[in-house]
């Protein structure tokens, strides 16, 4: 997770800046070290002229000066990044305790619901709200631009545009409670016809058991209650509380990043929230039979 390998036109700019002022105070660091090691050498700098020319001109003209051009440089980056965009897909992303809600909007289109992924197309300026319904988080994918609370009650945005394609990390920037740490994001910015592909895939309702042992799971899904918390487009789940897991199988890792994606780290999630993540909403199944575990983590994993 760097600032400074940007894959965003906003990072990008942050980037430049935050360059600009390293070599910036390198040069001013140099010029102190030079002054320090001269002035007690110098029967110039000892005379009352001398000291009175180093306070005014090092005390007050030359921060003035610096800090005026930072401060210049630094607002002249404001309107570009703050700018919207335009494009016909918006996000709105929730931070949960500790998960993030991720909801594609299209005019025409249903909303489209995912969890602790994103996936954006490379080119395109895509606008983000950013909302909270419990504590204050705050949205950072530092290779795309600058961190954005999530405050409860209000509406901030964020506008996000990808420059190359590429897989990157994103976190939860503000302490949240007990999981605060365990709250990734994994983000993927795509070709734009790919990406339209895959937003294509995601609307699909999930894939139906293509075997004995995913079909017993599909079943235990619904008679164990886990569809009183999830949804499952296309089936009888449609719980609210909890990440919407229609294409679990195809996302990029589990649990918002803790754990990766295959039917072993979901047998461990089932039957191990607390364990893995202490604090989680999501009870621990752990009193589940062995098999029903494994024929919940074979259906789950194959919601691709
Ligand atoms: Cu959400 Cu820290």
């Amino acid at each position: 997770m760097s600032a400074l390998e940007p894959a965003g036109r906003d990072a990008e700019r942050l980037s430049v800046l935050f360059t600009w002022m390293w070599f910036g105070a390198l040069v001013i660091w140099l010029g102190m070290i030079g002054l320090a090691l001269w002035v007690p050498r110098s029967e110039a700098a000892a005379s009352a002229r001398g000291r009175r020319a180093l306070i005014i001109g090092g005390g007050v003209v030359f921060p003035l000066v610096v800090l005026t051009l930072l401060l210049v440089f630094g607002v002249a980056e404001l309107p570009a990044t703050l700018a919207r965009g335009h494009d016909r897909v918006t996000l709105e992303i929730t931070g949960r305790q500790w998960w993030w809600r991720v909801r594609y909007l299209e005019p025409g289109f249903e909303p489209l619901e995912l969890a602790n992924e994103i996936r954006l197309p490379v080119g395109r300026r895509i606008d983000a709200h950013l909302l909270s319904d419990n504590v204050v988080h705050s949205f950072w994918v530092p290779a795309l631009t600058g961190k954005m609370d999530m405050v409860p009650g209000r509406i901030n945005r964020i506008a996000l545009e990808p420059t190359r394609t590429g897989t990157f990390q994103g976190a939860c920037a503000e302490f949240c409670g007990l999981s605060h740490a365990h709250m990734h994001l994994d983000v993927v910015t795509l070709e734009p016809a790919a990406f339209e592909q895959w937003l294509a895939a995601q609307r699909a309702g999930a894939q139906a058991p293509d075997d004995a042992e995913a079909q017993r799971g599909a079943e235990a899904f619904l008679d164990r209650g886990c569809g009183v918390c999830h949804t499952v487009r296309g089936t009888d789940a449609a719980g609210r509380a909890g990440p919407d897991l229609t294409h679990v199988g195809s996302r990029l890792s589990l649990a918002a990043g803790l754990l990766p994606n295959d039917a072993n780290a979901f047998s461990q999630w089932i039957t191990g929230t607390e364990r893995l993540k202490p604090g989680a909403h999501m009870p621990a199944f752990a009193a589940l039979p062995a098999a029903e575990v494994s024929a919940l983590s074979t259906y789950l994993s194959r919601l691709r």
